[in-house]
């Protein structure tokens, strides 16, 4: 569904070249869970964003569902992105002035619906994620959990092929933190294709997968049998 081949991104710096990824290749099928791991500065962000559209490679080529994400237009990207992925970021990155079904259907006004063809929908994903009677609440009158499970239906809400999270749990405290990757669990048994970016070995553990980075390569990539308890 996503294929990465030889992806390589350098990064200048005045005049110093500093190598973020180098010649990353691996797949993710539909319906996986992979968790991205490694130390702080081994890539994975850039890695995420690349895959995310956020960014384009220096080197290598990227498909999501057979098309490309490099030589197109910043237009086409963006596109390409809004339709097919999803991103949750660990700061969460809503809107303080919208109320949580606005915050949930942004991704759609932003492609020009009026809001009443999309509160419904808007309304069910909060729902979904557990946040039925927080439908007027803006971000300032919700804890960091629910901030989190909004910010999980704004992804949501273009029915995306792959759902990109940034250290979602990396803002959350030990018990919240559960809560949100059970969410993703439960999403992802839903069918939900994941890759999520952690620190942490126990959020790492909720995935199906575990690639792991050193110095901008992929060091190990293994399954994941069963989750600890
Ligand atoms: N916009 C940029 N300009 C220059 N260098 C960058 C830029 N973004 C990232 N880098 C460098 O690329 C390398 C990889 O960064 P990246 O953010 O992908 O790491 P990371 O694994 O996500 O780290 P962390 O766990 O701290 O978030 C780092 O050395 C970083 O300093
Ligand atoms: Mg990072």
């Amino acid at each position: 569904m996503i294929q990465v081949r030889k992806v390589s991104k350098i990064y200048l710096q005045g005049k110093q070249e500093i190598c973020a990824l180098s010649d990353v290749t691996f797949s993710i099928g539909k319906g996986e869970f992979i968790s991205i791991m490694g130390a702080s500065g081994s890539g994975k962000s850039t890695l995420l964003n690349l895959i995310g559209g956020l960014d384009q490679p220096s080197m290598g080529e990227i498909f999501i569902d057979g098309s490309p994400l490099h030589g197109i237009s910043d237009d086409e990207l963006t596109l390409i992105r809004r339709k097919k992925i999803g991103f949750v970021f660990q700061f969460f990155n809503l809107l303080p002035i919208l109320t949580a079904e606005e915050n949930v259907g942004l991704p759609l006004l932003l492609d020009g619906i009026p809001f009443s063809q999309i509160r419904g929908k808007a309304i069910d994903l909060l729902a979904s994620v557990g946040l039925g009677s927080r439908t007027k609440h803006r971000p300032e009158q919700l804890s960091g959990g629910e901030m989190q499970r909004v910010a999980i239906a704004r992804a949501l809400i273009t029915d995306p092929s792959v759902l990109l999270a940034d250290e979602p749990t990396g803002n959350l405290d030990s018990h919240i933190s559960e809560e949100i990757l059970g969410l993703l669990k439960n999403l992802n048994q839903a069918g939900q294709t994941i890759v999520m970016v952690t620190h942490d070995a126990r959020a790492a553990s909720f995935g199906n997968r575990i690639i792991k980075l050193k110095d901008g390569g992929i060091i190990e990539d293994v399954a994941v049998s069963g989750r600890a308890e």
